[in-house]
């Protein structure tokens, strides 16, 4: 049951990075040994709630055959909580301008790019093989983006990401029968995520159309999720979590683990229920 789960959307600013943490900090809470990756090598943010910023070693080195696995993947688990049951291993990008430069910047070398690409295959793989993974978490880049595919390409999972009030339909359709097709087709499961559904609220898993309000200050409100489903059955990729905005304990400029500071918010519950959901209905298919 090992799973390689990446989070992505069409536009930047959906919660992917917030999400990817939370996810990963909570299934290690839950007890699996989790690999959470910022694949974001363009303008990676997943330090900001680890408070790391400079790792020795970077997904990038490891990309280019400069580092180990062990080099690269850091176990913060007892930087995190004290009440995790599994482990939680970060692997941190660069994007300073040499850096994207030696990812991207040889793309007329198409051999260099191609033992990229080989490199992270293997990476994924010695995460599953040598090191055990239970999950291995991929936060990504928006939009179509070189390695944004990539991450694609090499994950089991992939959760499509919008943002409650600022779903763009056109472009979510266009990329998911673009890209998300290819992938399908070989058996990469996709799905629908809408993040920061309005104040602190509760979303009935029962109901859908319309979905109600159930608690906080936009109690009794239905929400407007037509648009949601209407994209849902013209991309035929289903809605597997509607996830509530926190903004009502977000008092901080410094980014936190919501998941883990709040274990009863709504946030954290539909985290939870994300995890068991997907810890269930799906077996790990070798590519
Ligand atoms: N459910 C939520 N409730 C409240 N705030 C949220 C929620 N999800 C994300 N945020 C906030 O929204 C902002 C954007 O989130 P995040 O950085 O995770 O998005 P992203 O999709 O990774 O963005 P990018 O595409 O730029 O990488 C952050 O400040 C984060 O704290
Ligand atoms: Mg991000």
């Amino acid at each position: 049951m090992t799973k390689c789960i990446a989070f992505h959307s069409y536009k930047g600013g959906t919660g992917k990075t917030t999400i990817a943490a939370n996810f990963g900090a909570l299934l290690a809470k839950k007890g699996y040994n989790v690999y959470l990756l910022d694949l974001d090598v363009y303008a990676p943010s997943l330090g900001s709630y680890f408070d790391i910023y400079e790792p020795k070693k970077w997904i990038n080195d490891f990309l280019l055959g400069n580092a180990s696995v062990d080099d690269v993947c850091l176990d913060i688990t007892k930087r995190i909580s004290d009440d995790i049951k599994g482990r939680l291993n970060v692997g941190f990008a660069n994007s300073s301008k040499e850096e994207i430069y030696k990812l991207e910047g040889n793309v007329s070398r198409q051999s260099s790019q191609m033992q990229l690409l080989r490199n992270f295959i293997l990476l994924r793989e010695e995460l599953f093989v040598k090191k055990n993974a239970d999950f291995v978490i991929i936060d990504t880049s928006p939009g179509i983006r070189y390695w944004s595919i990539n991450t694609l390409a090499v994950s089991d999972i992939v959760i499509l990401t919008l943002k409650m009030g600022d779903l763009d339909i056109e472009g979510t359709k266009k990329m998911a029968q673009e890209i998300y097709g290819a992938f399908t087709k070989f058996g990469t499961l996709c799905y629908l995520l809408l993040n920061r559904g309005p104040g602190y609220c509760s979303i009935p898993e029962s109901q859908h159309n319309p979905v109600t309000i159930t608690i906080g200050k936009h109690a009794g409100n239905p929400i407007q999720n037509s648009s949601l489903e209407e994209l849902s059955n013209i991309i035929d990729i289903g809605v597997i979590s509607e996830i509530p905005c926190y903004c009502d304990i977000q008092f901080t400029k410094k980014e936190f683990l919501t998941g883990l500071k709040y274990p009863e918010h709504p946030f954290t519950l539909k985290l939870l229920n994300l995890a068991n959901k997907l810890e269930t209905n799906a077996t790990y298919s070798q590519k």
